[in-house]
């Protein structure tokens, strides 16, 4: 079975790093101008040709739910106020397969990650990490891309981007064998969040993952690794050990929406790149800029 369906989107995570904005609201809520982030996951998800999508919640997580359920009040109005543009992008979050499980614990990406064991079954799925999001503006979506060279390799694929020095060590890291394939590589270690001097590269994965559902039985005995937590990059690195397992440079821009700084430069390019506030934005920056 070869056809990739299903994904999965992990959204179990505290958000301390923005606290106190994500003490009542989850930080996959928190807007990129109009959207929530976790939206921008979900509709890449769709334009790649996923079908079913388990997002990982944990308590307080409720307003995720909220979101992509069907609100019909809001539609009744909208309709009868004939607003119809608001309508269609309201209902754009209603009608799509979402499926829901929490976490109990919070003890890494690997345990949630297997929270989606029986979703997942015996067929290769796609992990989508909402800190990263991920455009490609004049090509294919960074998943669909990766989805294409699963079925065409038979390989699990970790999107990676080189990153510099300095970075390194807050992201996993693959290290190549030197056996290329059409579009990937072949990886033969991934080591989550090493410090540079042991690092084995400077490709740093980057959120998105296609992989083979033999990771559930290497999760199962995966040990706490970084930061005392159950790590996705450890199960994958004995993964690697028994299949094949390539690293792809995706095409398109990797926004870090994770932290303060990233999450501006993402508030502020998106907004960039919006037909209906761009000029009127660009013209502010540059005023304010100038003074
Ligand atoms: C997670 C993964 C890490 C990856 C990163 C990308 O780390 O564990 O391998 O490089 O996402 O954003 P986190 O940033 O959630 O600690």
């Amino acid at each position: 079975m070869n056809k990739v369906k299903k994904a999965v989107i992990p959204a179990a995570g505290l958000g301390t790093r923005f606290l106190p904005a994500t003490k009542a609201v989850p930080k996959e809520m928190l807007p990129i101008l109009d959207k929530p982030t976790i939206q921008y996951i979900v509709e890449e998800a769709i334009e790649s040709g996923i079908e079913d999508i388990l997002i990982i919640t944990s308590r307080g997580k409720e307003a995720i739910e909220n979101h992509f359920d069907k609100a019909y009040e809001l539609e009744d109005t909208l309709l009868k106020k004939e607003k119809h543009d608001l309508l269609e992008k309201v209902q754009k979050t209603s009608d799509i397969n979402i499926h829901y499980i929490r976490q109990k614990e919070p003890l890494g990406l690997g345990h949630a990650i297997l929270y989606a064991k029986k979703f997942v079954g015996d067929e290769p799925f796609g992990v989508m990490l909402g800190d990263d999001i991920v455009v490609n503006r004049d090509g294919a979506p960074c998943l669909k891309q990766m989805i294409d060279i699963y079925e065409k390799d038979k390989a699990s694929v970790i999107g990676v981007k080189q990153v510099p020095d300095e970075e390194v060590s807050r992201y996993g890291i693959v290290k190549k064998t030197g056996k290329e394939t059409d579009k990937a590589s072949q990886v033969d270690e991934l080591v989550e969040k090493p410090p540079l001097e042991e690092a084995p590269s400077n490709l740093a994965i980057m959120g998105r993952y296609v992989i083979s559902p033999r990771v559930f039985e290497l999760l199962e005995k995966t040990k706490p690794g970084s930061g005392g937590e159950i790590q996705l990059t450890d199960a994958l690195n004995d993964l690697a050990k028994k299949e094949s397992v390539v690293a792809y440079e995706f095409e398109g821009i990797r926004y870090d929406a994770g932290d303060l700084l990233g999450y501006l430069k993402t508030t502020v390019e998106f907004a960039l790149h919006r037909e209906d506030i761009s000029e009127d934005f660009k013209k502010y920056l540059e005023n304010l800029l100038n003074s």
